[in-house]
């Protein structure tokens, strides 16, 4: 791919970020637990986006950031890495002898950590010029300001994230979200799909999650996407992953990226892909649809996931997935036929739920209907379901805080416009 095909528009980009946008990011990342706001910061010249760190786990973690070089040019990078501000370690990305070289996003994978442990880390970028093989030049490195992050730990004694979700770019939505996201203060933030109405160009990536305006929210605490059916839509949306790291699996289940367990403390958290809302067959997909094999293929990773020590040890066991798993309004769309689209998954939920039911599952966290509601676990059913609304700021939009300790799993649902309270439930651990 050239760099112009892939790159982001320089100007565009720079003035999402713009020197009020730097600035008041660097304020509101100023949480001074998360950011340094002194180091680096000179340097920090918009040539490079906050960092968003995905894909956290006991013993690693990953950081992408954006990246703006100029016409003609690539950029390249590393992350320098520490148990204090002194850094000393470096990681950075290459493949098959290679390091990354890219016009849009760069990322490093950070290994051999300790679960439970805060590092400081920051991003390096180095915008190149390449000529041809044998004039090839590359500039000084951009730094960003240090930023802290904790690996998660099934020892933690307790777990707070947020979940929020239907974003579909307003702009004014995102801005509200993160700024609740700084107050909250969470370990993690669940992005719980439709992120996008459909993902055309990179740009939009950056100016929703790599989101210069409104702070770096994901930089010192992970972001754990999860694909809405819109995700999955648009010429670009077989291409995310160097912005939406994919999740990496062993053995059968490589090929599942956007599957993941989360334990932090009680809580595991399981995040799981409804696919399109409709099925595969449907003209609109034109045949390029696959999603009914993906839903097979996620059940047997499923199975296989609550098996597991890590989730049947924890005490509250949360599957988080975009198109809700129930829904028992007269008329609701189950997904499963030619008409309209789907208001929840009948096939995910024929196929997921018995091993939920085995596994015990309390709580499914869900979102895709623009609307708030709760469904209460049933005698048939061991798990409750809320579905978080978005993305009119004003109407609809929700944000989710749940709080865990070994006593219980406490789910409150804001209004995020003028945090009154939708609904609060506390669960009970599990008999483990
Ligand atoms: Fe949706």
């Amino acid at each position: 791919m050239t760099a112009e095909k892939k790159g982001l528009n320089r100007r565009t980009f720079l003035s999402a970020l713009g020197a009020a946008g730097v600035l008041g990011t660097l304020k509101s990342a100023g949480n001074a637990a998360r950011a340094d706001q002194t180091q680096g910061a000179a340097l920090y010249d918009g040539a490079a986006s906050y960092p968003v760190l995905q894909n956290p786990g006991p013993r690693g973690m990953s950081v992408v950031w954006a990246v703006a070089p100029e016409p003609g040019k690539l950029a390249t990078g590393w992350v320098e890495w520490g148990r204090n501000e002194n850094l000393g370690r470096t990681s950075r990305r290459a493949e098959f002898g290679l390091n990354q070289l890219s016009t849009t996003f760069l990322s490093a994978r950070i290994d051999g950590l300790e679960p439970g442990t805060t590092y400081c880390y920051r991003t390096a970028t180095c915008q190149v010029d390449f000529q041809n093989a044998y004039n090839v030049a590359a500039g000084e490195p951009v730094y960003s300001p240090v930023y802290k992050f904790k690996t998660p730990s099934r020892r933690a004694k307790t777990e707070k994230f947020v979940v929020i979700n239907d974003t579909h770019e307003v702009q004014d939505t995102l801005k509200a979200l993160m700024a609740r996201i700084e107050e909250v203060d969470p370990e993690q933030v669940i992005w719980n799909g439709d992120l996008l109405n459909q993902f055309v160009e990179p740009k939009q990536v950056v100016d929703s999650i790599f989101c210069p305006q409104y702070g770096a929210f994901a930089a010192g605490r992970p972001l754990l996407f999860n694909n809405g059916n819109h995700d999955h839509r648009g010429i670009w949306a077989r291409d995310k992953s160097d912005a939406l790291l994919p999740w990496r699996h062993q053995g059968i289940f490589g090929d599942l990226g956007r599957n993941f367990v989360l334990r932090n403390g009680p809580v595991a958290i399981i995040g799981m892909d409804t696919g399109e809302d409709k099925p595969d067959a449907n003209p609109v997909f034109a045949g390029l649809s696959a999603f009914e094999p993906y839903r097979e293929r996620q059940a047997a990773w499923l199975s296989q996931a609550l098996k597991t020590k890590l989730v049947r040890s924890a005490p509250y066991i949360i599957v988080v997935c975009h198109i809700p798993l129930f829904d028992d309004r007269p008329g609701a769309n189950p997904g499963d036929v030619m008409e309209h689209f789907a208001s929840w998954q009948r096939p995910c939920a024929r196929m997921w739920d018995p091993f939920m039911e085995d596994a015990g599952v309390q709580l499914v966290i869900a979102a895709h209907e623009h609307a708030f509601r709760i469904n209460p676990a049933t005698e048939n059913r061991c798990w409750a379901q809320v579905v978080g609304g978005g993305p009119e700021l004003e109407q609809n939009t929700t944000i989710m805080i749940g709080e865990a300790d070994s006593k219980s799993l406490k789910l409150t649902v804001e209004k995020v416009s003028d945090r009154s309270i939708l609904g609060e439930w506390e669960f009970a651990p599990r008999r483990v």
